[in-house]
């Protein structure tokens, strides 16, 4: 019975102490994002059970070298040809659907590392102003925004994935146009520029970004709180880093800066 008993504490000495181990190390890791790849509960379970390495999902940080579809491309086309009348699932105009990483691969004619030869590309660049897109009247993709899908083709045309969270994120002293715009400008303006942008909502200027997030529809429609339409409309949310950026530009006082 003594024995019993005697291995009864030893047990239960051993189980206190990596309890305690496991905690320490915790609050020191949570300090920096930035530093967690893999988080100490993982280790502890790598080190006990080594058959579950393999399917432990480790985030991997994003690459700035790197154009990943699903954070840099789809954003693109979501705002600026995948709706309705044009290259949504509905429409499918020329049979060319840009809603998804299969639907690009199998409709967009990409010809991984060669521009020249990727019909997405092509279009992007025609000097034809009746066969380029978007179609007049809209107006052309910008320089920056044609780079991120002629450097995805040269890159291999994967659908790489990394975690934006695990990069670390800077939402103090926002710019307008070095931070919040550029979000801007690839994930919305594509609807909401121009004459005629949707639901009536510009963001192509200082003014008309300032009325919406002043009259706090910017924030509750980035960040899908009820009473609000989700945006970007058809895509995925934005990531907490840009709404944190968005977030941060307002707390700031909503500035021209
Ligand atoms: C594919 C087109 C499309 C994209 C991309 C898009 N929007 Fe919209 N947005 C719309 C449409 C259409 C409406 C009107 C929806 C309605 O009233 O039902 C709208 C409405 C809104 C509204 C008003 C919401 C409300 O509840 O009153 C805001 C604010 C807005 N968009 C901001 C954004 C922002 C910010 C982005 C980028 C992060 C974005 N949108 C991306 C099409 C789009």
């Amino acid at each position: 019975m003594k024995r019993i008993i005697k291995i009864g504490l030893g047990l239960l000495a051993i189980i206190v102490v990596i309890q305690m181990w496991s905690c320490q190390h915790d609050p020191l890791m949570s300090d920096d994002d930035s530093m967690m790849p893999i988080d100490t509960m993982t280790m502890d379970t790598m080190t006990i059970d080594t058959m579950q390495v393999d399917t432990i999902p480790l985030g991997i940080p994003c690459d700035p070298d790197i154009i990943y579809f699903s954070k840099d491309v789809l954003p693109l086309l979501i705002s600026n040809c995948a709706f309705s009348g044009c290259h949504d699932a509905d429409s499918a105009e020329d049979g060319v659907i840009l809603e998804s990483y299969e639907d690009v691969i199998m409709t967009a004619d990409v010809e991984p590392f060669n521009l020249d030869d990727s019909e997405i590309y092509e279009v992007l660049v025609d000097q034809d102003e009746e066969e380029r897109m978007p179609p007049a009247p809209t107006e052309r993709l910008s320089a920056d925004q044609i780079q991120i899908i002629a450097r995805w083709i040269l890159q291999g045309a994967e659908d790489l994935n990394c975690d934006p969270s695990l990069t670390a994120c800077d939402s103090t002293s926002v710019s307008l146009a070095n931070d919040v715009q550029p979000i801007l400008n690839s994930q919305c303006l594509g609807c909401h520029s121009g004459a005629a942008p949707s639901g009536g909502i510009g963001l192509d200027s200082y003014g008309l970004i300032k009325n919406v997030a002043d009259n706090g529809k910017l924030i509750g429609a980035i960040t899908w709180s009820p009473g609000f339409v989700d945006m970007p409309q058809g895509g995925d949310k934005l990531s907490d880093c840009d709404i944190a950026i968005i977030q941060g530009w307002i707390d700031e006082g909503t500035m021209d800066n």
